[in-house]
């Protein structure tokens, strides 16, 4: 078992993550405007409006031009622009917006932010705008000393207990040339964090602990058992749990997928290995969801070396050995987290997930058609807890890991206390 490197964006958002949102894009003076180009066409191409207002050091390092061909929509650069009918652009920008994204943000525009100043047209409409309603997310951009100065410590401090989201920043290479902490988030993750932005907080406050994809179970150095699943509904679910506020562990077999932003992961390769990272973990979360699909046995011998194949001899006949049950196992704690199962089936699927509901002691079970969902991008769910069936119909993964979010929340005792 090994910890894996930081969090990597998800490769594309579904095309209507922010469908009908208004967003504000404003770029403060640095380096990294050149990946707003890039976030403007992200936000764009999962369904927002967005309104591009740059400060006068951002038009030192990209065009107005290329943020208006990229938007679809005349920027705004000056409070003194007399394109609005009331020539108060500060103040109608926000009104019809949900939300001001500031990417880049310099240190100055963050000192700005800090203190209320509002001596440009973007830190005027931060200032002005209706906080209520239209959320203010910072994504800093700036030399790693510019961000560990205390200065700067403090004013981002103060703008989030002012009730801004300061997303990121990253740490790498720097454009100064320097390595450390200053960097802005890439574009695909500050799209991410602003669809994140809008999920309802349903699990706000709550541990969630989540099981994903394949085992797999070495025959050899070489060979190994292993089954089709590709963890794409498990790491939908720990995307969709972190969505809605829950710290979320992610116990990942071998699959080929980004960890989703905010997710705490641990890969593993077989049952028993995934068994003992769950395990001691499970009691400190309040929700488990075990969308892995685990091997069911296991070789009971692990050759030391590559199986030869002898001339003229048959195939070796390989023995297996069960393995533990994991969900099960968190089930039958002192103290279970709450359980939800899955069952891939073939046929029957209440029926069999009534069953598995009953055999492993869970209060939910989902089931899906196996065949239909391994590996690809949508799927369809059936929920069976002690009150009946549910029906989740056909939908990509992630929205449907949304619903099921959704549905887990309601279903939380409400009396227990987040652990
Ligand atoms: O027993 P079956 O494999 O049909 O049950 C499926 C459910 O149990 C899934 O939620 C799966 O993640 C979980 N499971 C487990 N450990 C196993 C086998 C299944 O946690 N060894």
């Amino acid at each position: 078992m090994r910890d894996t490197p930081p969090a990597e964006p998800a490769a594309a958002a579904p095309a209507d993550d922010l469908a009908g949102r208004r967003l504000v894009l404003g770029l403060t003076g640095g380096i990294a405007c050149y990946k707003a180009a890039e976030l403007t066409r992200e936000l764009a191409k999962a369904g927002a409006t967005v309104q591009v207002v740059m400060t006068e050091a951002a038009e030192r390092f990209v065009t107005a031009v290329t943020m208006q061909a990229l938007s679809g929509r005349p920027v705004f650069t000056s409070q003194w622009d007399l394109r609005a009918p009331n020539a108060m652009a500060h103040i109608d920008l926000t009104r019809a917006a949900d939300a001001v994204v500031v990417a880049p943000a310099s240190a100055d525009f963050i000192a700005k932010l800090a203190h209320g100043l509002a001596n440009d047209l973007l830190s005027l409409a931060c200032l002005a705008r209706p906080r209520e309603r239209c959320s203010l997310l910072v994504a800093p951009a700036m030399n790693r000393e510019m961000w560990d100065h205390p200065a700067t410590r403090r004013n981002v401090a103060q703008i989030a207990a002012d009730g801004a989201a300061v997303l990121g920043p990253a740490s790498g290479d720097q454009a100064c040339g320097e390595v450390g902490d200053g960097r802005m988030l890439e574009a695909a993750e500050i799209r991410d964090e602003v669809v994140a932005h809008f999920q309802p907080k349903v699990l706000a406050g709550r541990r969630v602990l989540v099981t994903a994809g394949p085992t797999y179970e070495p025959i050899d150095p070489v060979r190994g058992v292993t089954n089709r699943s590709s963890g794409k509904m498990g790491f939908a679910v720990a995307r969709a749990a972190a969505e809605a506020g829950a710290a979320v562990t992610l116990v990942a077999g071998p699959v080929a997928l980004p960890t989703p932003r905010g997710v705490a992961r641990l890969d593993v390769q077989t049952a028993r290995q995934m068994h003992d990272a769950v395990l001691p973990l499970a009691a400190a979360h309040d929700v488990f969801v075990a969308t892995a699909a685990v091997a069911d046995w296991r070789p009971a011998q692990v050759a030391a070396h590559k199986l030869k194949k002898a001339d003229g001899h048959d195939a070796p006949t390989i023995a297996m050995a069960p393995n533990p049950d994991i969900l099960a196992a968190v089930a039958r704690l002192p103290r279970p987290p709450y359980c939800v199962g899955f069952a891939a089936e073939s046929h029957d699927l209440a029926k069999h997930a009534r069953e598995k509901r009953e055999r492993k002691g869970v209060p939910l079970v989902v089931a899906n058609v196996g065949p239909a969902t391994f590996g690809r991008d949508d799927n369809a769910l059936l929920l069976v807890d002690a009150a009946g069936e549910r029906e989740l119909g056909q939908g990509d993964k992630l929205a449907l890991a949304r619903a099921l979010v959704r549905e887990i929340a309601r279903r939380l005792p409400a009396a227990q206390e987040p652990r």
